[in-house]
């Protein structure tokens, strides 16, 4: 099958023009005798790379570049699957724009082409290089620095929770995890997950309960999530809890018992997020919408969470506004590495920042994940990269800190 890989990057500042021609050379070498075929654009600051060829060749090429010290901030723009190469003459050619004549400079590339049809009829790999061509999508790179840069340091020390509380008899526990704010070095919120009695997910949990008795067990459960907040003395911290959605609607005054066992742990309804996952929403969202207004009646926020990963995506955000969207590791995951990731991440803050709904991403295990998501204007975050969910209380967080500017 022959595939198209299409990414960008940015040249590294100390490889000159000659190292520059010297790699283009070996590299056409190598491409030719792999039958992989392409071009490389150069415009003084950033590649844009066709690569033409089966399938594992071009992988394997795509896979020797990715790891190249050369270049920094590669972001993979397209993969896709074509009838014929489009650059098809050369293993690999290096076009420097800077030498061509602005207005001549797109057909010019063109004219080095070999495809036929596809320029015609509005071929999205042809799209990409007229996009770059004319600078058009330069507003979305975001030029973040290597995840050396940072390091991560741990600052303060765990809340345990007292062994009277830890020990409860029940069959699940609650594991405690920051939301952050790292440029404001604030911790913003608590989530309380819930666990097995042995650090199980909460969907081995809920697996363990019967038929509709989970609904009421996930209902009660909250009540031990306020209490362990309590026995942190989180005082007029945030604490976010999970709830099916299906819980405000098959459990009689879910609400009420929801608003009390907040109240009985000294605890404010104003300070309680409720999350609920998208996708069980979407599926009852006229009984959902209507059971949310007694949450919001009294003063609890809500939140969507794994936003993006059920069926309704954005048609779910017309027709009902949570206080706050949670961005899960599926989007998310290696965002700095992808175009298409980066273009869906983009559109979701366009949509929570007209709506102004706040919006946090989950899953944060990499450095560059976390700075890519700060540069397109992300400021909450939760993930391994800050702390983990603890059985014990709430952990401490690693904050990020410039590694030039600690010493
Ligand atoms: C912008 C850029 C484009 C490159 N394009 C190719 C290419 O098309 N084919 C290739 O074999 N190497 C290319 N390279 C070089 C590879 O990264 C790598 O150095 C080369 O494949 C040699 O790998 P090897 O030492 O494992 O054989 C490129 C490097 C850069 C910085």
């Amino acid at each position: 099958m022959l595939t198209t890989i299409i990414y960008r990057s940015h040249l590294h500042e100390h490889v000159s023009l000659k190292m520059l021609e010297e790699m283009v050379a070996a590299a056409n070498i190598k491409n030719g005798q792999a039958s992989v075929t392409g071009i490389l654009l150069f415009n003084g600051t950033h590649f844009f790379q066709l690569l033409e060829g089966p399938e594992e060749r071009v992988d394997a090429i795509y896979q020797a570049i990715c790891a190249d010290t050369r270049h920094y901030n590669l972001v993979e723009l397209l993969r896709d699957y074509a009838p014929l190469r489009r650059f098809g003459k050369t293993g690999m050619e290096l076009f420097d724009l800077r030498n061509y004549d602005r207005e001549a400079v797109l057909q010019t590339v063109f004219d080095k082409g070999t495809t036929r049809y596809q320029l015609t009829y509005g071929d999205r790999a042809l799209q990409f290089f007229q996009t770059f061509v004319e600078d058009g999508a330069k507003e979305y790179y975001y030029e973040i620095p290597p995840a050396d840069a940072w390091e991560f340091v741990v600052e303060g020390t765990a809340v345990a929770l007292p062994s009277a509380v830890f020990d409860t008899p029940s069959d699940y526990r609650f594991a405690f995890q920051p939301i952050v704010d790292p440029f404001a070095r604030e911790i913003v919120a608590v989530e309380a997950l819930l666990r097995t009695r042995d650090g199980g997910s909460a969907q081995t949990w809920f697996e363990q309960q019967g038929g509709e008795d989970i609904y009421r067990a996930d209902l009660h459960s909250k009540k031990v999530a306020f209490a362990m907040a309590a026995a942190l003395k989180i005082g007029p911290q945030t604490l976010s809890v999970n709830l099916l959605p299906m819980t405000l609607i098959k459990v009689a005054n879910a609400v009420e018992f929801i608003v009390q066992a907040i109240k009985e742990n000294g605890l404010v309804p104003e300070q309680v997020i409720v999350e609920f996952v998208e996708s069980e929403v979407i599926s009852h969202l006229a009984e959902f919408t209507q059971a949310v207004k007694l949450l919001k009646g009294a003063g609890i926020r809500v939140a969507i969470d794994h936003f993006g990963e059920g069926y309704g995506g954005l048609v779910l955000l017309t027709q009902f506004q949570p206080d706050r969207i949670k961005i899960n590791r599926a989007l998310i995951a290696d965002v700095h590495k992808s175009g298409s990731r980066q273009a869906v991440v983009q559109a979701i803050i366009k949509c929570c920042i007209s709506l102004e709904i706040a919006i946090s991403a989950v899953g944060i295990e990499k450095a560059e994940e976390w700075m890519w998501l700060e540069s397109a204007g992300i400021s909450q975050f939760q993930g391994y990269l800050f702390a983990r969910p603890d059985l014990q209380g709430i952990p401490p967080v690693a904050w990020p800190e410039k590694r030039d500017e600690r010493v």
